[in-house]
């Protein structure tokens, strides 16, 4: 059976403090609280320094919990790093892995995305995998054959019976932050079923409940027409998801559309 759950998360990247962020998650729970969670589920990705805070002021019923990025090993000498026990030990659920940020400023490869959701797994996370074209791939016509390398090589050392813990959002490269154009839904909706392929393809069964989301630039104008696309199961925010009052709104705005549709 196909998953029927709907997913609305955020990464903050690197924009709130401490004190921002656990205002900004306790009046997402106090807004959003109402929300059945059997068929919703709400995520929110901030900074590291954030997290054991951000847990203190969650309802984990009501807000899962991510982290940003992860070293792909426990312990060590990998100086700036943070490793799956300390992100364990401050209640994150989540393990975002291969941003588009993190892949194209800070150089990641798809090797140490690999690695990263392997260990990820094996410490009990849930992995968020970001994948996505850039601008030149699409010019290309070489996006399905990125999505596809994304997927084969980050997603290599998952078993089928490890599905249940994986997360795909697709996110264009060209199409997030402040720089980025539109993307065409009908677009996104096209990659988001080649993506669902894929898993398919890769996982059997388990590929297609895979959660898979669309990121980059969504905002009040293009999320119900995102929403409406046949393989999509969430929207991963940014910029619109910022201020609690408007990311809820945002919320309420899909889920009804969705009731509707
Ligand atoms: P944006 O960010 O919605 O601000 O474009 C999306 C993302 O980076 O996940």
């Amino acid at each position: 059976m196909p998953v029927k759950k709907w997913y609305m998360g955020t990464n903050t990247k690197m924009t709130k403090t401490i004190g921002e962020t656990t205002d900004f998650i306790r009046r997402l729970c106090v807004l959003t609280g109402h929300i059945d969670r059997s068929g919703f589920e709400l995520f929110v990705i901030p900074s590291y320094t954030t997290l054991e805070q951000a847990n203190r002021h969650r309802d984990p019923a009501l807000l899962t919990l991510g982290a940003q990025n992860m070293c792909w090993e426990p312990r060590g000498q990998f100086t700036g790093e943070i490793s799956p026990l300390m992100l364990r030990e401050v209640g994150c659920e989540l393990v975002m892995i291969g941003h588009s940020e993190r892949r194209h400023v800070f150089l990641e490869t798809d090797e140490m995305a690999c690695r990263k959701v392997r260990c990820a797994l094996d410490y009990g996370f849930t992995v968020l995998l970001c994948v996505g074209e850039t601008e030149e791939h699409k010019q290309a016509q070489q996006t399905d054959s990125v999505l596809a390398r994304q997927l084969s090589l980050d997603l290599a050392r998952v078993k089928p019976e490890e599905t249940g813990r994986i997360w795909v959002a697709y996110e264009p490269v060209w199409a997030i932050g402040v720089q980025g154009k539109p993307v065409a839904p009908e677009y996104a909706g096209e990659k988001l079923s080649f993506i669902r392929k894929t898993l398919k393809e890769r996982f059997g069964p388990g590929g297609e409940d895979i959660p898979v989301f669309y990121g980059g630039s969504v905002n009040p104008d293009n999320a119900l027409a995102l929403a409406e696309q046949p393989d999509i199961n969430g929207l991963f925010v940014g910029r619109s998801a910022w201020d609690a009052d408007a990311f809820s709104s945002l919320i309420q705005k899909v889920l009804a559309h969705r009731e509707t549709t």
